[in-house]
């Protein structure tokens, strides 16, 4: 199936077919323009960017690049193919028909967790905005404008089934939506992630690295709901997250290249000195990986919570590759480990799997996100410096969960109150790493050239050269 373009929004949903469906989205699309113009990526309105734009969701070729101007970007709804007699997968409903319209004892489950990815999306744009003012290339310039517009076409696909399947609360929820601000003290966004600031091309890439990946297990879990409309909705987004957790995980490790290759150069070790060669030292790239990924952390919710177990029994919300896993899928009288805090130690107790399925999701994302640190650690082995980036234990500085009443330190030790304020800033990055990385941000923005801190990519995007004029300025 293709998308019509020739509509005012590009969809595979045959929008034309439902009128009032069409109206109300219409009457939303010009609000939403308002609020990229005030919210989205800064000083870009007139730069053409080439940028990939979905057209199709056929696994080859979905996507179509061209330059585009950023305000002109075509914002659409688009469902990853319907399966043939799809079915409720798991919970109580296990084996019904999946549902294609809203279960109404369900309708304000579903619709907090349609909201509260949605929020997520306008969320990482609002926190990217500035970032366009000091890119490190055009290259680079390309990918953040690129992972912006598609987290404005997710929030899209949240929004329309906000407005296809909820009516008037749900076109409530959508304008909302646009009325959050992420770090707001009045109206701030619904997650703690997303209320933090991305101030630097190091904390982007780690957001697109931790935080999106958080996104890629949501949209997971949700792929696998027993209402037919999210799960095929969620299914199609994943396709885009990819290249998101790419920018992420090839932008650290050409800020960990770059440092590298001079540290052996010039043989420095000394983070002063490597600062003093304008480049990112390798403890303060810790620093910000404990940071992104402890927020991140925080992301899965609290480690019982009766909350997921209900999301899991009414059939709402999957586990990561639900249907692969070979369990009953109803998970009554089935246990899981989770931490708590006793007398001083972390300890793991059992506790009921369907009130754990926070916790496992987290599990699961963890195995995921350890796995791209070792290829940032092969990418240090190589150079030949000594050094390993780890990832915190996954109870350090949590804010949710009971977790977050004890202070815990990267390595999985319970630490005083003192310990924490005596040496946190040996874990997190302090305002004098953050201020240090501000300093090197400038904007680069000759075709093939690169700030001095980061390493050219391998190769270009879509086939383009390295060089290629990814954006015009005009
Ligand atoms: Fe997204
Ligand atoms: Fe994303």
């Amino acid at each position: 199936m293709t998308i019509d373009y020739a509509e005012k929004i590009p969809n595979n949903v045959e929008l034309a077919s439902n009128r009032t469906l069409q109206r109300a989205l219409e009457h939303w699309q010009p609000e939403f323009q308002h609020w990229w113009a005030d919210m989205g990526p800064e000083g870009t309105r007139t730069a053409d960017v080439y940028l990939r734009t979905a057209i199709s969701v056929e696994p080859k070729g979905w996507a179509h690049f061209d330059y585009v101007k950023m305000p002109d970007y075509r914002w659409g709804i688009f469902l990853a193919p319907a399966e043939a007699d799809r079915k409720v997968n798991f919970g109580a409903h296990k084996g019904e028909p999946a549902w294609q319209e809203v279960p109404g004892e369900y309708r304000s489950n579903l619709r907090r967790l349609i909201v509260t990815q949605g929020d997520t999306e306008p969320a990482s744009v609002e926190q990217q905005r500035h970032l366009g003012l000091t890119c490190p290339s055009l290259y680079d310039l390309r990918n953040l404008f690129q992972v912006n517009v598609e987290e404005g076409r997710h929030l899209w696909a949240m929004v329309y089934l906000l407005h296809a399947y909820f009516g008037r609360d749900g076109r409530e929820e959508a304008e909302a939506l646009l009325e959050r601000r992420s770090g707001d003290a009045d109206n701030p966004r619904i997650l703690g992630a997303f209320n933090e600031k991305t101030p630097d091309w190091l904390a982007f890439f780690m957001f697109t690295y931790f935080t999106d990946r958080d996104g890629k297990y949501q949209l997971c879990s949700l792929a696998e709901s027993g209402f037919d409309p999210l799960a095929r909705t969620c299914r199609f987004m994943l396709t885009e997250e990819a290249h998101h957790m790419f920018v992420g995980e090839s932008g650290v490790g050409r800020i960990i290249q770059r440092t590298c290759e001079a540290m052996v150069q010039h043989k420095v070790d000394n983070p002063a000195k490597v600062r003093a060669l304008g480049l990112i030292d390798l403890p303060t790239i810790q620093r910000y990986l404990n940071f992104h990924f402890s927020v991140t952390m925080d992301l899965f919710g609290a480690d019982v919570s009766s909350n997921a177990a209900t999301f899991y029994s009414t059939g709402l919300k999957g586990r990561f590759d639900e249907t692969k896993i070979g369990d009953d899928h109803v998970l009554t009288g089935a246990t899981y480990p989770v931490l708590e805090v006793r007398e001083g130690k972390l300890v793991t107790t059992q506790a009921p799997a369907l009130n754990a399925l926070n916790e496992k999701l987290r599990d699961d994302y963890v195995k995921d996100a350890l796995a791209g640190i070792e290829r940032w650690n092969k990418l240090i082995d190589r150079s030949g410096v000594a050094f390993r980036l780890k990832a915190p234990h996954k109870a350090f500085n949590r804010r949710i969960g009971p977790l977050s009443s004890a202070r815990i330190d990267p390595d999985g030790n319970v630490v005083s109150e003192a310990d924490w304020t005596h040496r946190h800033l040996e874990w997190l990055p302090s305002e004098a790493d953050r201020a240090f990385v501000a300093s090197l941000m400038g904007r680069v923005t000759e075709p093939g050239r690169f700030a001095n801190w980061i390493a050219p990519p391998a190769r270009g995007i879509n086939n383009q050269p390295v060089d290629f004029e990814y954006v015009r300025f005009n």
